[in-house]
């Protein structure tokens, strides 16, 4: 992946690693838009960084995700590259839970960690393979490797 010059979707960058991969991008000449579920905190990260694009978009709702892309490429449709970051840890002890009354709970960590990077990486990729250069990046963690 080239490192400017592109237009770079990041989900969950309005704090943490999206936020600050959002600096860089944007230090290094590209066009950043960022999403999060807090209207509040995008607008703290805009003010940090006033060239910084940014969206509502909760991308463990399908409808949410769907929503995203229609927007990021009718408004921006030179993006060229899709940084699935946005990551949840719920802590819990798997023999106390009550899977039974808590499951949606529980549900939303595999919906915002799995299920929605899949999802955006199939809406964009059609989109990015009809361009010279494009690229998905996954942001995941080295607790993939502990079970
Ligand atoms: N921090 C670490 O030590 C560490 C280590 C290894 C891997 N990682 C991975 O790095 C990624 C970023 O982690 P982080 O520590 O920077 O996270 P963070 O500080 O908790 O920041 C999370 C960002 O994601 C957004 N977000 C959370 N849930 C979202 C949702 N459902 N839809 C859209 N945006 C959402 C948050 O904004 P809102 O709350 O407003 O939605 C915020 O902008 C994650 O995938 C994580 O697994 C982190």
């Amino acid at each position: 992946m080239k490192l400017s010059g592109n237009t770079i979707l990041i989900t969950g960058g309005s704090a943490g690693i999206g936020l600050a991969f959002a600096e860089r991008f944007i230090k290094a000449g590209n066009t950043v838009i960022v999403c999060g579920r807090r209207e509040s905190a995008l607008q703290d990260a805009k003010e940090k960084f006033p060239n910084l694009i940014t969206r509502v978009c909760d991308v463990g709702l399908e409808s949410d995700r769907a929503a995203l892309f229609d927007w990021v490429t009718t408004n921006y449709p030179d993006v060229n590259v899709l940084v699935n970051n946005a990551g949840i840890q719920q802590r819990f002890h798997v023999l106390k839970a009550n899977a039974n009354d808590n499951w949606r709970y529980y549900n939303n960590e595999i919906m915002v960690n799995v299920e929605a990077p899949i999802h955006l990486s199939m809406l964009f990729a059609p989109f990015f393979a009809r361009k010279e250069d494009a690229a998905i990046v996954n942001v995941t963690s080295g607790l993939a490797f502990t079970p």
